[in-house]
C-alpha cells in the first residue's frame, strides 16, 4: 500500500551555454513519488544537455498539449494495484485510451519508461499501454521504451535505460545558437542560464506558521494532492502492545481520538499517519550541519522559478519542524543521491568512492554497503564528513512522507476511536543496535510518553478510501483472508457485524469466515482474545489459524485453504461469496493462486481457463486485496 507524495528537487543550472535543443516535457503518473524523482532526476540532466526542461504532474495534463502542439515528451508511467493507472494518471490514462482519431498525436515525439513490480501479475502494465497508445496514435518515437522492476533493481534499470537517452536525441535535433538569435525568448532562455537553486532559507524573528493555515495559502505545495499538506491533528489515546511476547517483533495497537477534530471515518479505511523523525536524532542532525533548531526561517523563491515552484513546506518555519516533519534523511538511498553527495565533498578519495557506489558499475558495493547495511542519508553525511547547507539538506532529503494503513476498527461501533495496528519495522544493524523504521520509531516514543504520563500526545492523520467495504447485499457470504497485521481491516469488519447486530440488523448471516496466520500461536497471535470471543458469539462463523512455525513444516493460509476447497467453491462459487484478502504482496499472489486451482478442479478446467476466470473475479470486484 502506497501513499502519495510528490517531490520536487532543486535544480543545479550548469555554466552559461550559447545553443539550446529546446523545450522537454517530463509527465509522471506516480503513487509514492518514485516515478515524479525520476523526472527530476531526468530534468537536471535535461538542464545539463541543454534542454529547457519542465516537470509536469499527469492530474495537470491539457489534452490540446498532445493533440496540437509540437512537443518533446518523456513520460515516467507507474503501475498501481492490479495494472491500473495511478491516481494522478487517471484521467490521463482514460483519455489516450479512448481516443480513437487516426495520428491525433502526431505531432508529439516521446518515449516511455515504465515504473513496475515483478510481485504483482499486471507487471508494468501503465507503462506498456501508454507505450501503445502513443504509438497508435501517431506519436513520434525518438528513444526506446524502458521500464524497472521494484522488486529488485528499479534505480538500476531507470540508469540503464536512460544511458544513451540524451545523445540520441541530441542526434535528431538540431539545436539553435543562442548568440545568433534575437528572439527574446531565446535570449532570455540564455540569460536563465547561470548558476544557482530554486530557493534560500532565510532567518526570520517571525514566528512559525500554523500549518492548518497553510491549507489555503494559495501556494502549490509538494503533496498537497488530497488538499492537505500536514494532515489533522487528532490524539492518542492509548497505545498498546498486541504480541504475547515479543521475541521476534512487535506489533502495537493505536487507539486515537477523533473528538474535537471535524474528521469522520468509515469502517477499515485506510489511514494516513503523518509520522516525525525522532527528536533525539534531529537534535543530531542539526548538530552536525551546525544549526540552531529554534532558527525560524523564510522561504524565498528565485524568481524564474516562481511560476512553477512547488513548496517543499510552508513558512516561516523552524529549522526543527523542517527536519521533524519534512525531510526523509533515514529513509532508503537512492543512487542518484549519492552522486549529489560526491558533488558535495572536497575530499577526492571521498568523491570517487561515492561516485562508484553510485554508478552501475558499484552495484555490488552499494549492495553490501549502502543497501544491506541500511544506510541513510544521514549516516553518510556524518561517515563522508559532508555538511551541506540548509538549502542542499532539503534538497537531498526526499520529503518525508505519511504513512499509510488500513484501520482496524469500526465507526458503526464507535465513529470517534480509529484504531490502528502496526507491525513494527526494525532492522538488526552489524553491531547488534536496532533501528526502527520511522513510523514504527514514532509509535515506540508515543507509547513511552503515555507510559509515563506526559502530555503532547499529537498525531497528525488523514483519511483515504479502501477497497474493503461490506457486501451491499447483506446476504451475501464473505471469506476474510488476513495473516499478520492484515487481520486489520477483518477486526473493523467483526466489530462492524456486532454493532449491526445490536441493533437488530444480521449480516453475512451463517458466512462470515476468517482465515488468520502468525507464527506461533503464543507469540504473534494478535487479537486471539477478540477472535474467540467473535467465534463463541457468533460473530465469525468459522475461523482457520494457520500457524505457520508451531510444527516441523510450515502452514500457511493458503494450505488450508486448499485443505477446505470444497468449503471455498461452494460458498464463493456457488453461493456467489465475496474474498477479501489483505496483508503481503506474496501471501495474496499465494492466496490467488490457491483460488485457481480450486476453480480448475471443480469446474473441470484447464489452468489458464483457471487463470481467466480468476482474473475476471478480481475484476468485478468478487476478490478484493489490498496487499503491501
Ligand atoms: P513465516 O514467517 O513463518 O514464513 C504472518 O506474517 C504469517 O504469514 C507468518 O506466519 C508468516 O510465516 C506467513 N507467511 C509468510 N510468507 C507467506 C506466504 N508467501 N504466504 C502465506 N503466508 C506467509
Amino acid at each position: 500500500v502506497e501513499e502519495v507524495k510528490v517531490e520536487q528537487k532543486v535544480l543545479t543550472k550548469k555554466k552559461e551555454s550559447t545553443i539550446t535543443y529546446g523545450k522537454v516535457t517530463l509527465f509522471f503518473g506516480s503513487q509514492s513519488g518514485t516515478a515524479n524523482k525520476f523526472c527530476n532526476i531526468l530534468s537536471q540532466e535535461a538542464l545539463d544537455n541543454d534542454f529547457e526542461p519542465s516537470v509536469e504532474d499527469l492530474k495537470d495534463f491539457k489534452k490540446e498539449f498532445f493533440t496540437q502542439g509540437d512537443n518533446l515528451v518523456i513520460l515516467c508511467m507507474a503501475t498501481h494495484g492490479e495494472g491500473d493507472p495511478t491516481d494522478n494518471a487517471k484521467e490521463f490514462f482514460e483519455w489516450i485510451k479512448n481516443h480513437q482519431e487516426e495520428n491525433a498525436f502526431k505531432n508529439i515525439r516521446f518515449t516511455v519508461f515504465g515504473l513496475g513490480n515483478t510481485q504483482y501479475e499486471h507487471y508494468n502494465a501503465m507503462g506498456r499501454q501508454t507505450n501503445q497508445h502513443f504509438e497508435r496514435l501517431g506519436a513520434k518515437r525518438v528513444y526506446k521504451y524502458g521500464e524497472g522492476d521494484d522488486n529488485s533493481s528499479l534505480e538500476d534499470d531507470f540508469n540503464e535505460w536512460k544511458e544513451n537517452l540524451w545523445t540520441e536525441l541530441k542526434k535528431i535535433i538540431t539545436p539553435i545558437d543562442l548568440t545568433k538569435q534575437n528572439d527574446q525568448s531565446a535570449a532570455s532562455h540564455h540569460n536563465k542560464k547561470k548558476s544557482g537553486t530554486a530557493f534560500k532559507l532565510v532567518p526570520t524573528e517571525a514566528a512559525e506558521i500554523n500549518f492548518e493555515n497553510a491549507k489555503n495559502d494559495g501556494k502549490k505545495y509538494e503533496f498537497l494532492t488530497d488538499g492537505y499538506i500536514h494532515g489533522t491533528v487528532a490524539n492518542v489515546k492509548s497505545i498498546k502492545e498486541l504480541r504475547q511476547n515479543n521475541n521476534d517483533g512487535s506489533t502495537l495497537h493505536m487507539e486515537i481520538d477523533l473528538k474535537n477534530t471535524n474528521l469522520k471515518y468509515k469502517t477499515a479505511m485506510n489511514i494516513e499517519i503523518f509520522a516525525e523523525n525522532d527528536p533525539a536524532l534531529v537534535e543530531k542532525v542539526g548538530a552536525h550541519l551546525n544549526l540552531d533548531l529554534n532558527q525560524r526561517v523564510e522561504l524565498v523563491v528565485d524568481e524564474e522559478f516562481i511560476e512553477k515552484f512547488k513548496y517543499p513546506f510552508p513558512s516561516p518555519i523552524s529549522i526543527r519542524s523542517i527536519l521533524t516533519k519534512f525531510c526523509d534523511f533515514q529513509g532508503q538511498l537512492m543512487k542518484k543521491t549519492l552522486k549529489d553527495l560526491a558533488k558535495l565533498t572536497t575530499n577526492e578519495e571521498h568523491k570517487s568512492k561515492l561516485e562508484k557506489l553510485a554508478s552501475a558499475a558499484g552495484k555490488k558495493e552499494f549492495d553490501s554497503e549502502i543497501y544491506q547495511k541500511k544506510k541513510c542519508l544521514f549516516d553518510l553525511l556524518k561517515e563522508y564528513q559532508i555538511v551541506p547547507t540548509l538549502e542542499q539538506f532539503v534538497d537531498l532529503c526526499p520529503r518525508l512522507s505519511p504513512r499509510l494503513f488500513t484501520i482496524s476498527s469500526s465507526d458503526v461501533k464507535n465513529p470517534e476511536i480509529v484504531t490502528v495496528t502496526d507491525s513494527l519495522v526494525a532492522d538488526k544493524l552489524e553491531d547488534g543496535s536496532i533501528k526502527h523504521g520511522i513510523c514504527s520509531k514514532y509509535l515506540i516514543n508515543f507509547q513511552n510518553k503515555l507510559k509515563n504520563g506526559m502530555t503532547g500526545n499529537r498525531i497528525r492523520v488523514g483519511f483515504k478510501a479502501s477497497s474493503f467495504i461490506l457486501p451491499q447485499d447483506s446476504k451475501t457470504p464473505i471469506i476474510m483472508i488476513g495473516p499478520g497485521t492484515g487481520i486489520a481491516p477483518f477486526i473493523a469488519f467483526c466489530q462492524e457485524k456486532e454493532a449491526l447486530l445490536e441493533k437488530g440488523i444480521n449480516i453475512c448471516p451463517g458466512e462470515f469466515t476468517l482465515y488468520f496466520g502468525c507464527r506461533h500461536q503464543n507469540g504473534d497471535y494478535i487479537f486471539r482474545e477478540e477472535l474467540e470471543q467473535y467465534v463463541k458469539s457468533g460473530i465469525i462463523n468459522k475461523l482457520y489459524t494457520a500457524f505457520s512455525r508451531d510444527q516441523g513444516s510450515k502452514v500457511y493460509v493458503q494450505d488450508l485453504m486448499i485443505k477446505n476447497e470444497e468449503e471455498i467453491y461452494n460458498t464463493f462459487f456457488e453461493r456467489n461469496g465475496l474474498i477479501y484478502i489483505c496483508g503481503a504482496t506474496a501471501m495474496g499472489e499465494s492466496v490467488v493462486n490457491a483460488l485457481r486451482k480450486i476453480v480448475q478442479k471443480f469446474k473441470n478446467i484447464d489452468e489458464q481457463e483457471a487463470h481467466k476466470f480468476v482474473e475476471n473475479l478480481e475484476k468485478e470486484k468478487r476478490i478484493i486485496k489490498e496487499l503491501w
